[in-house]
């Protein structure tokens, strides 16, 4: 089964809670949905790997750690993913982005695709997939099945929120991918949105309700 990591960090916890709110507004809901990315992909690198580097401070030579060079892409699912790319870019900024677009269906709440660009060589990447919502687990589900198709080396996925629903699909059907989510929620309601969660996130980031 799927590695699931909560990253409830208080600061990520603070920050979530203005999110939730309903009378934050979209460029505040901007600026924490990326903010609470670059925190959350802090954790979800931790295990990259290191090469060791000779360098020569202004007192000695010493011999220090760098990134081994292991090729990153950054995988958002349109539209709201998108609010997560810049904190993770800010970080990792040799990372190449793809992009899937899927949406909801809203009666059948199955994921209906309608783009999706992949960098050329993500078969010799590390993926992170990225979506603040994982509510039935359906567009995570589709959207890792698509990248799959190109053999990328390993796929994680970030989301900020998560039904347990939306969890225990997702790591069913993709058992080989490491989940992170900054908070679990209680359930999904009747249309298929997570209980408390926020809304609907791709209207709170680009102000479209
Ligand atoms: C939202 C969200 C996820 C999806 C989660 O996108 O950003 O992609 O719903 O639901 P699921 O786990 O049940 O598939 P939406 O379909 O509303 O599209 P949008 O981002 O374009 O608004
Ligand atoms: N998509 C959202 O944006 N929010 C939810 O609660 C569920 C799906």
């Amino acid at each position: 089964m799927s590695k699931i990591t909560i990253t409830n960090h208080p600061l990520i916890q603070h920050k979530l809670t203005i999110l939730r709110d309903k009378n934050t507004a979209s460029k505040e809901f901007r600026a924490l949905i990326s903010e609470i990315a670059m925190l959350m992909c802090y954790e979800a690198t931790r295990d990259l790997e290191l090469r060791d580097v000779e360098i020569e401070t202004p007192i000695a030579k010493t011999t220090a750690k760098k990134l081994s060079g292991k090729k990153l892409a950054i995988v958002p699912i349109l539209r709201a993913g998108l609010g997560m790319v810049d904190g993770m870019t800010a970080l990792i900024p040799s990372a190449r982005v793809g992009h899937i677009g899927l949406y909801r269906d809203p009666d059948s709440l199955q994921p209906v695709e309608y783009y999706c660009k992949l960098p050329h060589d993500i078969g010799e990447r590390d993926v992170i997939v990225v979506d603040p919502m994982c509510a039935t687990g359906g567009s995570a589900i589709d959207a890792i099945a698509k990248i799959k198709e190109r053999g990328p080396r390993n796929i994680k996925f970030m989301c900020t929120i998560a039904a347990p629903e939306g969890l225990k699909a997702l790591s069913s059907a993709h058992p080989d991918v490491d989940i992170y989510c900054a908070a679990l929620d209680e359930c999904l309601n009747d249309h298929g949105y997570i209980v408390p969660g926020l809304g609907d996130a791709g209207d709170r980031i680009f102000g479209t309700k």
